[in-house]
């Protein structure tokens, strides 16, 4: 049996690195890709692959996806993991962190799948497995901009799975809940960064401290470990679900966004992040 070939974008912390032990333990050949490559050693002693990979950058997605067909001749899985949390009050974050937002969590895990496609048509096959948020489903103040751009990957996924399935492509949204990465301390720094001195200081220093609370050393979050394992199923089990809505707090605050009035929902939210 041909071992799957596939391909993680950042995969040099959290998620992506769980991923990329886990689906190397399961027999995958895995190309691993981040611009931290000096952390990823303990993916080459286990037996994976590391590519140098910006996704913000054109010449780097090219190069990296032409490397892993020029060497297995396909791509099975393609696993669009890179992403992080772009902090503070829609007013104050500068456009230039927004277009980097967009560029990290939208364009490049777009342009990605536009590269992977051809050679997935042609072979009839193929899985893009994009990592989105329970965040993609409902928002919460002080990380705005980070929810649009999980807003717009369900929407680019939705599609997606309609378009390719003539192909016999599927495509799958993993939604996780809080999950203990460095993915809290990104975005509560963030958030001090830029609304830590404006008009929006007292709630954004509230709102930053929940986070800090609970992705701090002490945090009691769902371990990246056991997403990796919901991840990896969902890359290689053969029927997958369009999507899994799955690690702390996903479920419930998902579920309570589906059945609470718009003002209902917004007054506990705020209460929930600290917020007067
Ligand atoms: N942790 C959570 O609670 C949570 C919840 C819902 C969704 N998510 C999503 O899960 C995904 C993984 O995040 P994580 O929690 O594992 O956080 P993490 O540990 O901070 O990992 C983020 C990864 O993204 C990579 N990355 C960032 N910018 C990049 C760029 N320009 N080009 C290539 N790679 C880049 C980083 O690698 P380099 O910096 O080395 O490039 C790193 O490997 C993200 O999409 C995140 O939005 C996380």
């Amino acid at each position: 049996m041909n071992r799957k070939v596939v391909i993680i974008t950042g995969a040099s912390s959290g998620m992506g690195m769980e991923v990329a032990y886990c689906l190397i333990e399961k027999g995958c050949k895995v190309y691993a890709c981040a611009r931290r490559t000096e952390r990823m050693q303990p993916i080459k002693e286990r037996g994976g692959e590391v590519i140098s990979l910006d996704v913000r950058d054109e010449a780097s997605m090219v190069n990296c996806v032409n490397l892993v067909l020029e060497k297995e001749g396909r791509i099975d899985v393609l696993i669009n993991n890179a992403g992080y949390g772009c902090g503070g009050a829609i007013e104050d974050v500068p456009m230039e962190e927004i277009h980097n937002q967009y560029e990290v969590n939208v364009f490049g895990l777009g342009r990605m799948i536009q590269l992977v496609l051809p050679s997935m048509r042609k072979q009839h096959a193929g899985r893009i497995v994009n990592v989105s948020s329970m965040g993609g489903r409902f928002t919460t103040p002080f990380i705005g901009w980070y929810h649009s751009t999980k807003y717009a990957v369900e929407a680019i996924s939705d599609a997606l799975r309609m378009e390719v399935k003539d192909y016999n492509i599927d495509v799958v949204l993993i939604e996780p809940g809080m999950i203990q990465t460095n993915w809290g301390v990104i975005a509560s720094d963030n958030i001090k960064k830029y609304s830590g001195k404006t008009a929006y200081q007292k709630n954004a220093d509230r709102v930053a401290k929940f986070y800090e609370k609970r992705y701090g050393s002490n945090g009691k979050l769902t371990e990246p470990k056991k997403l990796a394992e919901v991840i990896s199923h969902a890359a290689l089990t053969e029927k997958p679900k369009a999507r899994y809505l799955t690690g702390k707090y996903a479920k419930l605050l998902t579920f309570f966004k589906t059945i609470s009035p718009d003002n209902i929902y917004q007054t506990i939210v705020r209460k929930f992040m600290g917020m007067k």
